[in-house]
């Protein structure tokens, strides 16, 4: 347990990933920050008052400055507009990046020493705005999006093969978008290679449906995206560094000439510990992995190139 997360964002991503924290005890104290008065305030309350219930010591607060944030261990970012039907992230782009960046300079003056996990739309480049904003090295500016795109691809494999999720091994990694690399190389079922358990037309399909992910539930919920697999996915992270588990998951990372590319976050394999990314972690590609994975570098170089800091 670390004595400080932060939470920035009290919609449904900040919301649910600030009582994950506090259920898994985390940290000593969670702090909720917000623009909107009383949602965090309001919400964070509620939160504690079900810790008698679930029995967590973790305490819960909201608040609208960043004063309570001082000293955060770690800090996710969830600020920012999601989208809506018939949008893709990177219509967010510009008004989530003032909105990064804002957050990102405050929490560079009040918790200097904080892990950063982003989670904030378009995500590679909310991951670009948050370091260049704060300042910070990149062991400690880490992008969620790799843990979720891979969890829906687990999800939907564990489904079809009516098998356990538990034991379904896999990465996708590249960029937050319908570029995403799911490798099918590196997909297994307790050690036995996916291929030999399904036929590859189905596995398409679902790789497919996996790049689709996040704007199937968009299409579904209407007014938001999804909240749930995402805030799941941000604490797995928040977990693997605070307990120093040295945990190798999909996150974008600031790449300096990993995978032959640099000067971008990508979704590739780290190293997280409590130092935060440790290590990226290099894996053979096949030919069209490594050419899915430089098309979805490029989907991510073209928003960062338009957005001015
Ligand atoms: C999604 C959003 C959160 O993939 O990016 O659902």
């Amino acid at each position: 347990m670390v004595n400080k997360i932060t939470v920035v964002g009290a919609g449904n991503v900040g919301a649910t990933a600030a009582q994950r924290v506090a259920e898994k005890e985390l940290a000593r104290t969670v702090v909720m920050v917000d623009v909107a008065e009383g949602i965090p305030q309001g919400k964070a309350l509620d939160q504690w008052q079900s810790a008698p219930i679930e029995g967590y010591d973790s305490r819960i607060i909201g608040t609208n400055g960043y004063e309570e944030t001082k000293d955060s261990d770690v800090v996710i970012i969830t600020a920012g507009i999601a989208r809506k039907p018939g949008m893709s992230r990177d219509d967010l782009l510009n008004t989530n990046a003032g909105i990064v960046k804002s957050v990102s300079e405050q929490i560079a003056k009040t918790s200097p020493k904080a892990i950063l996990i982003v989670v904030s739309n378009p995500l590679d480049v909310m991951c670009y705005v948050a370091m260049k904003a704060s300042g910070f090295p990149r062991e400690r500016v880490i992008g969620m999006a790799g843990v979720l795109d891979t969890a829906r691809y687990r999800a939907f494999l564990a489904e079809a093969l009516d098998m356990s999720v538990r034991d379904i091994q896999a990465m996708v990694l590249g960029g937050h978008g319908d570029t995403m690399v799911p490798l099918i190389s590196y997909t297994s079922v307790s050690g036995i290679p996916i291929t030999q358990l399904m036929e590859k037309a189905k596995l398409d399909a679902i790789v497919d449906r996996t790049r689709n992910g996040g704007a199937e539930i968009v299409k579904h919920l209407k007014t938001g995206s999804a909240y749930y697999a995402p805030s799941a996915g941000a604490v797995q992270m928040a977990e693997a560094i605070v307990m120093n588990q040295r945990r190798i998951l999909p996150c974008a990372a600031w790449l300096q000439g990993e995978y032959g590319m640099k000067d971008l976050f990508l979704g590739v394999p780290c190293l997280l510990g409590r130092k935060g990314l440790e290590k990226v972690i290099e894996v053979t590609l096949t030919p069209d992995e490594k050419a899915a994975l430089a098309k979805s570098a490029d989907a991510v170089r073209e928003p960062m190139a338009a957005i001015k800091l």
